[in-house]
């Protein structure tokens, strides 16, 4: 079973006024303190229409069905992530109007605030994530039809109103619009790999969906290595976690070549199918959660399509390690010493903290495969849930710059990210008393850091950075993901892409 998504939303960008578009719902975005545009402004109750960010309005304006104005708030205060937030909150308010149709009427973009692109951006993610349903299990009541869902989304740009929008708008607009689309449907099917059962999503079926997406894009290239080769190539951590599982591993490798000068991008993302915690078994209350242990692969995997789609001028390497982590006969025990693909031995004091086996090998693969910028993400530890929420993810760095374009990709995008340190003091905890390193800490200290101080030992001198995403890869409750898959770090790492594109 493949990923087939219904009806992918249609955005366009028309420069029609709003009384010449036959649309199910025409939304107004109102910044404090302006005017209403003229189209509205004779409407019945236009001048109870609320400016304040995120608060919706119902007009009836003559001429028109009905228009939706949501108010963004102060015009400096406006950024691409409160439109994300308000277009999102206009989603759900059309598919309970049954719209199927929308239409923007873009907020002026004279006296500051966000510009064309930020506009556009802000609106089309909002809208498309905002739209995601995991409804792919429901068997379906013939009684209840099918919730509604928008199928078009249209910015307005009317240019007759001479002063409101740059020449060019339209062109600028629909380019940005194109561009955040591919990202958010990227996301989308992010989430769709996230939410699936460990029964359909196995290691082997992140194979052939990396498979699938090289298919798609030409300049994408895919090899998916099994059992054997990974034993071959003496990915010891890999194949450690994976021995207590009937399901085999797999260490899915993607490249794309899109040229230009900038650094060889390295993406590596933690695929866990699902994480019992081996012989150190997790409790069974919130077990069934642990499903979503391949957040960052499937991250790593759309991203790869995402900039593939958008055909950005930059190389990348993608590894992603992946496989079950089960309590058998055949499984790790506490205790047992494994040697990493670089050499290095682990002795593994608590199979529960398989992520870092995993990675440790993919990173030093990665290194060798010729990346020169490593960015990992990963489920890594639930401490980062306890220090940080739903709000931030963690990034850990060996390198200052690095950890900067990280930091400012997710400012640009929304998924924030904030910096934990390295320290000696740190590094000095996952020493082993018989191996080289130990996988996990013995009081519990410092657990997130604990892991990437972990991976840094993995891969050398080349500038990296660890994205842990335990507590935003699902149940973040922010208006364009609400609860559920995330899919945080696809449009973060296209971003980055862009970033180091040259
Ligand atoms: N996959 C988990 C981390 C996790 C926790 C992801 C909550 C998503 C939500 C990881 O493999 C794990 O079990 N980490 C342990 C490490 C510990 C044993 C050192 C943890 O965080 O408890
Ligand atoms: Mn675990
Ligand atoms: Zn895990």
């Amino acid at each position: 079973m493949g990923i087939h998504r219904l009806g992918d939303m249609d955005v366009s960008v028309s420069q029609a006024k709003p009384g010449e578009i036959d649309v199910g719902l025409l939304v107004v975005g109102l910044c404090e303190g302006e005017a209403l545009p003229e189209a509205l402004a004779s409407a019945a109750g236009a001048g109870d229409a609320k400016d304040a960010f995120e608060k919706l309005s119902l007009l009836h304006p003559q001429g028109l069905k009905r228009a939706l104005v949501v108010g963004l708030g102060k015009r400096e205060e406006l950024d691409a992530e409160r439109l994300r937030v308000a277009a999102a909150l206009v989603a759900k308010e059309a598919a309970r109007l049954e719209a199927a149709s929308v239409a923007w009427l873009l907020p002026s973009t004279e006296g500051g605030g966000p510009g064309l692109e930020a506009l556009a951006e802000g609106i089309v993610t909002g809208t498309i994530l905002a739209g995601y349903r995991f409804d792919r299990f429901r068997s379906g009541d013939p009684e209840e039809p099918a919730p509604a869902q928008i199928e078009s989304l249209t910015l307005l740009v009317p240019m007759d109103e001479g002063t409101r929008f740059p020449p060019g708008a339209a062109e600028e607009l629909a380019s940005a619009a194109g561009a955040a689309r591919i990202c958010a449907e990227a996301q989308n099917r992010a989430r769709d790999l996230q939410g699936l059962p460990a029964n359909v999503a196995t290691p082997s079926f992140l194979g052939r969906h990396a498979r699938e997406i090289a298919s798609a894009h030409p300049a994408v290239s895919t090899d998916v290595l099994g059992r054997g080769e990974i034993a071959a190539k003496k990915m010891g951590g890999l194949l450690a976690v994976s021995q207590g599982s009937a399901e085999e591993p797999k260490l899915i490798v993607m490249r794309y070549e899109g040229g230009g000068s900038g650094p060889t991008l390295g993406l590596v993302g933690k695929g866990v199918t699902f994480d019992t915690g081996g012989i150190s078994l997790k409790p069974a209350a919130a077990m069934q959660e642990m499903k979503m242990d391949m957040s960052g692969a499937a991250a790593v995997l759309e991203a790869v399509g995402a900039i593939a789609g958008l055909k950005l001028a930059v190389n990348l390497v993608a590894v992603v390690p992946t496989t079950e982590n089960m309590p058998s006969g055949t499984a790790i025990k506490p205790g047992d010493i494994i040697t990493q693909y670089n050499g290095k031995t682990v002795e593994v004091n608590n199979t529960d903290a398989e992520g870092r086996l995993i990675l440790a090998d993919a990173l030093a693969y990665a290194v060798e495969l010729g990346a020169e910028r490593i960015v990992d993400l990963a489920t890594l530890t639930g401490a980062v849930l306890i220090a940080l929420g739903s709000t931030y993810a963690a990034v850990i760095s060996n390198d200052d710059e690095l950890a900067g374009e990280v930091e400012g990709a997710g400012e640009a995008t929304g998924e924030l990210v904030w910096r934990l340190p390295l320290h000696p003091e740190y590094k000095a905890l996952t020493k082993g008393s018989v191996a080289d390193l130990t996988n996990a800490a013995a009081k519990r200290k410092a657990g997130t850091i604990y892991a990437g101080s972990f991976l840094e030992e993995f891969v050398g001198e080349t500038p990296w950075a660890h994205v842990d995403i335990a507590g935003t890869a699902w149940d973040v409750g922010r208006a364009y993901v609400g609860d559920g898959p995330t899919g945080i770090g696809v449009r973060l790492l296209v971003e980055l892409a862009r970033r180091l594109a040259g």
